[in-house]
């Protein structure tokens, strides 16, 4: 067994910042398996790309013969695995796709870990670790008053993104006490940060109020998510990966709860205040209130507790000093973002807003005008 990780899914918006930070921080070599999907961008990596410790191999983890070879070959003394469509909205429209990478794939990908993991020699099979990035979505939907998140929250998936997460984590810890396969799952809340894809809330606010268009925010806007800066996150997994027990599961997340209406209010004032002589200024002026999503979740929050007492890890960012580094890197990187929004991403656009704003969008759920001025 070699000091190498193999992880799957790097080429996507937090497998590239575990990579760069991974090969930053000089931990050891890492082979990138990834099938580069829309979401998927070797553009992110081209920083580490002729870096000797670095490998990128273009593979699908549903191919089983591919994934066995791939493991014989690298001998990992560990799997990170965060290859998954992951975008809500799309397993709405498709869940097809869903049900073939997060639950089949993380199927083959278990089978190919068990099969290489019996092959080592006996001393070394206490060492993997087959990690499992998750979500917190698998816990369903917090009310108002409830208390966040822990470990032992029954899982109660609503979409079908986050069904076939849990059925993916269920594999995962049946694969620990049925085989003995040193499995660790986490569970994080939403992460941002760079080399997001503008498909998901913040990277799309960003980009859509730079580019003068409508921000479209679902129904009330009052939805609770849990913000995590993605480097927080990464730094999580390294520890997990290195600290945790098999067996167990360790949730993640920044004790960050805004409602989407703050969200993207706050990615205003921060455009405001970094772009004062845009024409599109005050930027709260393009946001658009559209019909909801279907069995759109109502909060979530996470408790991470036991990461925190157990292994000691503490996020670095806060929401304001996160949000302000984020709104930056997309204002100096307009190329990377005229990249993604290639042809197809651009019918998606179109696919999933179009539907929205046809069934009445507005500027404000209680029909009020809003005016705001531009700071500075
Ligand atoms: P992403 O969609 O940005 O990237 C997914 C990557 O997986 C892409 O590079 C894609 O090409 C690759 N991929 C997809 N299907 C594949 C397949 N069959 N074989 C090989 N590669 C494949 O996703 P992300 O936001 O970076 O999320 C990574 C992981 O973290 C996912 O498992 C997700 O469920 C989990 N997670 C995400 C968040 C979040 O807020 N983004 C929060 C908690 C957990
Ligand atoms: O909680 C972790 C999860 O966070 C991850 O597991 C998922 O992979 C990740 O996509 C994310 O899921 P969400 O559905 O919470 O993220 P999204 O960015 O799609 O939406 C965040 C909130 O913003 C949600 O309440 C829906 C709302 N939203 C989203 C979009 C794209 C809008 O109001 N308008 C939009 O255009």
């Amino acid at each position: 067994m070699q000091e190498t990780i193999l992880i799957t899914g790097g080429a996507g918006f937090i497998g590239s910042n575990f990579v760069l930070e991974w090969l930053e921080q000089s931990t050891g070599p890492l082979v990138n398996v990834d099938s580069l999907t829309y979401a998927g961008n070797l553009r992110n990596l081209e920083p580490v790309a002729a870096r000797r410790e670095y490998s990128f191999v273009r593979a699908d983890i549903c191919d089983r013969a591919r994934m066995d070879q791939l493991l014989q070959e690298h001998q990992p003394r560990a799997i990170v695995h965060f290859a998954a469509e992951s975008h809500v909205d799309r397993s709405i429209v498709g869940p097809e796709a869903f049900v073939e990478t997060n639950v089949r794939g993380t199927f083959v990908l278990l089978e190919a870990a068990r099969a290489y993991w019996n092959s080592l020699p006996r001393e070394n099979q206490p060492k993997f670790r087959f990690l499992h990035v998750s979500t917190d979505e698998v816990y369903g939907s917090l009310g108002a008053d409830d208390p966040a998140f822990r470990e032992t929250t029954p899982y109660a998936p609503n979409s079908p993104y986050s069904a076939t997460k849990a059925a993916s984590d269920h594999l995962v810890r049946a694969y620990f006490h049925t085989y003995g396969l040193p499995t660790i799952i986490t569970n994080c809340s939403n992460n941002y940060g760079p080399y997001h894809f503008p498909e998901k809330l913040i990277p799309l606010m960003i980009t859509h109020a730079l580019a003068g268009k409508p921000l479209p925010v679902y129904g009330d806007g009052l939805n609770v998510r849990d913000w995590l800066y993605v480097g927080d996150h990464c730094a999580a997994l390294r520890l997990v990966l290195e600290r945790g027990r098999p067996g167990e599961t360790y949730n993640i997340g920044g004790r960050n709860e805004r409602s989407n209406r703050q969200v993207v209010e706050a990615i205003c004032e921060i455009l405001d205040e970094l772009q004062p002589a845009s024409p599109h200024c005050p930027h709260k002026q393009l946001i658009q209130f559209v019909k909801d999503r279907p069995g759109h979740d109502r909060r979530y929050a996470i408790d991470a507790t036991k990461l925190e007492r157990e292994l000691g890890w503490q996020a670095r960012e806060t929401f304001s000093t996160g949000l302000r580094k984020t709104v930056q890197w997309y204002l100096d990187h307009p190329e990377w973002t005229s990249d993604v929004l290639s042809g197809a991403y651009q019918e998606w656009i179109d696919r999933n807003y179009k539907q929205r704003s046809q069934d009445g969008a507005h500027s404000d759920p209680d029909g009020q005008q809003r005016s705001h001025e531009c700071e500075g």
